[in-house]
């Protein structure tokens, strides 16, 4: 069979061409728009049948030529040491806009994962979200993605006035819209239309909205990040030991995965966090507070971080110091980063110490 690239989802409107079918077949779907292998997935085999005239055994033939030809095929290490390129290699991410959170994250966000942020109120989750939501509009050459964000937000109206002021900033002065000889990329809505917001008040319409309502949106627009402000918000207190909020929370974990691997986009969830009671018979005493949602949830992310807010040592620093740290990821260390929030976003600190 001839092979689309594999691994991707083709989108070329020439995918179809470069399969090893009777050229009917091909001429049947093309006439009819089912040109890239993403639009013969996205139909049914009913609707396929239907537009283009083919009989049901040529459609199942079809389908399932596009899939096998979609795939990722496994590769022998002898294959893997004849051509390195057969290794997938490492994969963009976002960048904070801030170099001591780069810095502990190997780049930024990673995208194809599901990472989350926990705090306190008032550590600076919102405010971390919102800043990469503006960062990933950026061209991968100035640490974005070059796409959109939606923003799901489940506990209080979205903070526009506050993301208006972050975007100002960066439109006015990052260096590429600086540089950019497009006006565009100076005017505020090029950088505030791409941020997709969604209010949702429960478990349902989240997981209907991720499921459904997202790949809808992604079929005409770009996204690059997906942010639940904040998950935990969906699950109520009364809901915590039972079976069906487990169910709830798999059925959310599963999808986010789903959504990040297919769509090559970074999964952004916040959390609150809940008090510790009881008491840690391997390590004595730990911490007031943990991440809300438990273990259930924990198992459900690829990376979790920690945001505090320390107050000032000395009375000279007036501005509260923010502290992110890595808690547990496939493949960063454990390490954490001071930095500071401002009117214009997230900042390193002059002195880290
Ligand atoms: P919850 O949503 O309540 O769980 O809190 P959160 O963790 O999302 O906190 P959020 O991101 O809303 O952070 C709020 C904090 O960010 C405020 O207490 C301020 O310290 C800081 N902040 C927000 N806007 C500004 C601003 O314009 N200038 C400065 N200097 N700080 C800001
Ligand atoms: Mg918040």
């Amino acid at each position: 069979m001839g092979m689309a690239s594999a691994g991707c989802i083709g989108k070329e409107a020439t995918f179809i061409e470069r399969l090893d079918i009777h050229p009917r077949i091909i001429e049947s779907a093309k006439r009819n728009g089912y040109t890239s292998a993403w639009s013969i997935i996205n139909s049914s085999p009913e609707d396929i049948e239907q537009r283009s005239g083919l009989t049901a055994a040529e459609t199942t033939h079809l389908i399932s030529c596009v899939v096998n030809a979609t795939i990722k095929k496994p590769c022998t290490a002898w294959q893997m040491f004849q051509c390195p390129d057969v290794v997938p290699g490492p994969y963009p991410c976002i960048s904070f806009g801030c170099q001591s959170l780069n810095k502990i994250l190997q780049g930024g966000l990673p995208i194809r994962s599901v990472t989350e942020i926990y705090g306190p109120s008032g550590s600076g989750k919102t405010q971390v979200a919102l800043q990469l939501a503006i960062q990933v509009q950026l061209p991968v050459n100035a640490g974005g993605l070059g796409k959109g964000t939606a923003y799901i937000c489940t506990e209080s109206q979205f903070p526009a006035r506050r993301l208006r002021q972050m975007a100002d900033h960066c439109r006015v002065h990052h260096p590429f819209a600086q540089c950019s000889p497009n006006s565009s990329s100076r005017s505020l809505d090029k950088w505030t239309n791409n941020i997709h917001v969604q209010h949702i008040a429960n478990m349902e319409d989240l997981l209907n909205c991720i499921q459904k309502q997202l790949p809808m949106l992604m079929q005409h627009r770009e996204v690059g990040l997906v942010v639940i402000d904040s998950v935990a918000a969906v699950f109520r207190v009364e809901d915590a030991q039972s079976q069906s909020r487990s169910q709830s929370l798999t059925a959310l974990g599963y999808a986010l995965h789903q959504l990040a691997m297919t769509k090559n986009l970074a999964v952004l969830a916040l959390n609150q966090v809940t008090s510790a009671r009881g008491h840690d018979v391997l390590h004595g005493s730990f911490d007031d507070f943990v991440p809300a949602l438990g273990l259930a949830w924990s198992n459900l992310i690829t990376t979790r971080l920690a945001l505090s807010r320390k107050y000032p040592q000395s009375q000279q620093c007036v501005i509260p110091v923010r502290n992110l740290e890595v808690h547990f990821s496939p493949w960063l260390p454990r390490a954490s980063a001071n930095f500071i929030i401002t009117e214009e976003g997230l900042k390193d600190m002059m002195n880290p110490n």
